[in-house]
């Protein structure tokens, strides 16, 4: 099983970037954290980050046959990208949105997401711990695709 991790815009920043909402460890931390998580998983994870709206798209859609599923965290876009919500709408691969810091708790603008409704589900609040959730999430229900 092969799964892709995306990552938005400004998450390139994160271990310095505002830490009282984001937290300390680095992207690369929380690669090398979802990593030991994906072998004890036994599936196989990429991971990606770009500032740009469009290169997520081109991600999305050179997905299609290549992953399993899809981990996005689409950063400030979640509020404002109809582009990536149609693209993974498109690719119909599965796909779970998490966040580090709990969008629904800050402000008003970031309590809607325009890409959650093309995902399976949402993960938000749980720090770095919410990609190890994200991962464990499309793990089981793409398996429990495969059983039925
Ligand atoms: C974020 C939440 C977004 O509102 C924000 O723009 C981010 C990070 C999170 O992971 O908590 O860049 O997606």
């Amino acid at each position: 099983m092969k799964i892709l991790f995306l990552n938005g815009p400004n998450l390139n920043l994160l271990g310095t970037r505002e830490p009282d909402k984001y937290g300390t460890l680095t992207l690369d931390n929380i690669q090398t954290f979802v990593g030991q998580e994906a072998d004890k998983l036994n599936v196989e994870v990429d991971f990606y980050q770009t500032n740009i709206e469009g290169e997520l798209v081109d991600k999305i859609q050179q997905a299609k046959g290549k992953y399993d599923g899809i981990v996005i965290n689409p950063a400030a876009y979640t509020h404002t990208s109809v582009a990536i919500r149609d693209a993974i709408l498109a690719v119909e691969i599965p796909a779970v949105e998490i966040h580090l810091s709990n969008i629904q708790k800050r402000e008003e603008f970031r309590t809607i997401s325009l890409t959650a409704p093309a995902c399976i589900g949402q993960i938000a609040g749980f720090g770095a711990f919410s990609y190890k959730l994200g991962l464990i999430a499309i793990v089981d229900y793409i398996k429990s695709l495969e059983q039925d």
